[in-house]
């Protein structure tokens, strides 16, 4: 399975800007890329933040954006969004009992799934991961005990060693990663956005975990810096390849790339 993972796209309203730059033309810059390059991607996964401050406009002009994508899509939310809201546009978009913005994917031909979960709290940045949300993915799980997961969520629920989020990650991770460490099936991967810069890692208990860039904006690679610069950085995206063999991720970014050499191919050894 090919999964193409975008994150933090803070989308505004058609035709306005955040901190000079336009979060629809750089989704669109990244889609058409999706488009023209990774035609065979099976699924296109958002890990939220998918608006600026969760305008209904900002995500009717998502919905535009994603219309015209041949493979389907999964929204998640990030702190920036607004549960309703979302609810509102995306009326046909699937949620748990709960109405939280979680489901879990069956990958086709293997026994692998794919997990969304919803971490947004509504009063805070950081993300949480309520009694209601571990009980579904309890009960979820317990349908697929065999299933290896690959997980989506906004905030990490792991280290990240940014201190501009030391007050705002995830604030009950435990929770959610006792649930997933004690799944029989394992978890193959996490993958998360809301930290705007690339990582990527391993838990003691050897789940990997790896943060996409940003979409529109990225956070200057200033770790210890409570208050980084905002860069722009390129739009970009990774392409999951899940086998039964191997999980591996590339990113790629949409620049207008300058050949500087022709390479050959190497025929070994
Ligand atoms: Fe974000």
């Amino acid at each position: 399975m090919k999964i193409i993972h975008i994150t933090d796209t803070h989308l505004m309203p058609a035709g306005e800007t955040l901190y000079g730059l336009d979060p629809s033309a750089r989704l669109k810059r990244v889609l058409d890329d999706v488009v023209q390059s990774q035609a065979d991607a099976d699924l296109v996964v958002l890990t939220g933040d998918l608006t600026q401050d969760g305008n209904p406009l900002a995500y009717a002009q998502l919905g535009k954006l994603l219309a015209d994508l041949p493979m389907p899509v999964r929204l998640l939310l990030g702190n920036h969004d607004a549960r309703e809201n979302f609810r509102a546009a995306f009326p046909a978009h699937p949620v748990d009992s709960h109405g939280y913005i979680q489901s879990m994917m069956p990958v086709p031909g293997s026994d692998d799934c794919l997990l969304f979960l919803d971490s947004n709290s509504a009063a805070e940045i950081g993300g949480r991961f309520c009694p209601d949300r571990a009980q579904w993915l309890r009960e979820t799980l317990a349908t697929r005990p065999e299933a290896a997961l690959t997980v989506f969520i906004h905030h990490p629920p792991v280290a990240h060693g940014m201190a501009h989020f030391n007050n705002i990650g995830m604030h009950d991770s435990r929770t959610l990663m006792e649930i997933l460490s004690a799944h029989p099936g394992g978890v193959r991967h996490i993958f998360f956005g809301h930290i705007h810069i690339p990582l990527t890692g391993t838990t003691r208990d050897g789940i990997g975990f790896t943060a996409g860039r940003g979409c529109t904006h990225q956070f200057r690679q200033d770790f210890q810096n409570p208050a980084p610069d905002w860069i722009a950085g390129v739009p970009n995206y990774a392409v999951i390849t899940i086998t039964p063999e191997q999980l591996s991720c590339h990113g790629v970014d949409t620049l207008d790339a300058q050949m500087i050499a022709a390479a050959t191919f190497c025929a070994g050894p």
